[in-house]
């Protein structure tokens, strides 16, 4: 049965995690997968996280199955956190949250719902997108598509060429939106550009599925936002698959979501029965732990608190992490402006590396880049922005 099978590529990010756990360079940096890290290179578990488990240790009295949703507790936080507590939509009820294995689970769900709904449709997504998402959906049967985003002249997002093929998109095929720290570039729209978007979603009556993974790691939890808050007062039908995993650093508890909004009560919830027929017939129902301490810290001012304060130092080390970066580079006197890596958002920058800086890099150096040149700048610290400066330097002289 599998002697003839020949090995599947590695994949582009998490084969990265592979190979650099292998390296055997002391001096080894891993700027691929984005998972933050602190000043001293470590993966922190949150202190409000710490508290929410001992309070779980003390008061949780089942290990019995959840529903096929999750706990109702979680997917209320999550509404909470995408449109706020005190959201319309969420009162009148136009809005259903699964409990998903993080955010890719919540694509891979909605992308079966949708197939077995609109199975001629196709899914749009900017160029360039999130490695894994063309995987994630492919595989669920639908058709790919993209339209223009990044601009690598101006290093910025080419709106004008985005807005005029968004308008060209039939009626009933789906368009991938991430909702903020687009992934890779860091690129964003403005709230000004996002409100035509939502225009012409209105118009043109295609779906918007949103990708929202880092909530929080642009400005805020509300600005963030926005744009959903954008698209739902023009009464739009859409879908969000949302992570819990990166803003509570609860990676490898898998807490991710997925959400549907519709036009009613009534349409929601049928809806919304046929994702819970996709997730009983992949994993049955989520695992509880994750959800459970994102459920009790939303759940506590004070945790909610701290949370933010947490979430805020996250951000500020990044952004601050990106000025020591363009600055190392000026320094060593680097004929590139850098300065664009300072006006992208999240845990990314679409570095301007060529594929071959990224491979001498890695071969010589260790240091570990996504092809196509997205650096996680979350991987950078105080510890280890000299070497690396001197290192992209190097391979830009
Ligand atoms: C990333 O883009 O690095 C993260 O979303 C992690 C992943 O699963 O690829």
């Amino acid at each position: 049965m599998f002697n003839d099978i020949s090995p599947a590529p590695a994949d582009p990010i998490l084969g990265l995690t592979e190979a650099f756990k292998a390296d055997t360079n002391p001096n080894k940096i891993n700027l691929g997968v984005g998972v933050y890290k602190d000043a001293s290179g470590a993966t922190p578990i949150l202190s409000c996280v710490k508290k929410a488990e001992a309070t779980l240790l003390e008061t949780e009295k089942t290990k019995g199955y959840l529903p096929i949703n999750g706990s109702a507790g979680y997917a209320k936080g999550v509404q909470g956190l995408l449109f706020g507590a005190d959201s319309g939509l969420v009162a009148v009820g136009r809005v259903a949250t699964a409990h998903t294995p993080g955010g890719t689970g919540g694509l891979r769900v909605g992308a079966e719902f949708l197939k077995k709904f609109r199975p001629d449709a196709k899914i749009w997504m900017s160029n360039p997108t999130w490695a894994n998402h063309k995987g994630v959906f492919g595989s669920a049967g639908l058709e790919l598509a993209s339209y223009p985003y990044y601009c690598a002249e101006t290093r910025g997002l080419d709106f004008e060429a985005m807005l005029a093929a968004l308008k060209a998109v039939p009626a009933g095929d789906i368009v991938l939106l991430h909702v903020t720290c687009h992934n890779p570039t860091g690129v964003d729209p403005t709230v000004e550009q996002w409100q035509q978007i939502a225009e012409v979603a209105g118009e043109a009556g295609w779906l918007p599925f949103f990708d929202f993974a880092y909530q929080g790691f642009g400005v805020s939890v509300e600005e963030d936002r926005k744009p959903l808050e954008l698209f739902a007062a023009k009464g739009l039908e859409f879908v969000v698959a949302s992570s819990c995993s990166k803003n509570f650093g609860l990676y490898n508890e898998r807490v991710g979501g997925f959400s549907l909004v519709g036009h009613s009560a009534e349409a929601v919830s049928a809806a919304f029965s046929h994702v819970k027929s996709v997730i009983r017939t992949n994993y049955s129902n989520p695992a509880s732990h994750g959800g459970a301490i994102v459920d009790t810290i939303l759940a506590s001012a004070e945790l909610t608190q701290e949370w933010l304060g947490e979430l805020a130092e996250m951000r500020d080390r990044i952004k601050a992490m990106r000025g020591v970066l363009v600055a190392g580079l000026q320094q060593r006197g680097v004929d590139m402006d850098f300065g664009f890596i300072e006006r992208q958002n999240g845990m990314f920058s679409f570095s301007g590396l060529s594929d071959e800086a990224v491979a001498t890099l890695q071969a010589d150096q260790a240091i570990y880049i996504v092809k196509g040149g997205r650096i996680n700048v979350a991987g950078i610290t105080p510890g280890n922005a000299d070497y690396l400066c001197d290192a992209i330097a190097g391979v830009l002289k």
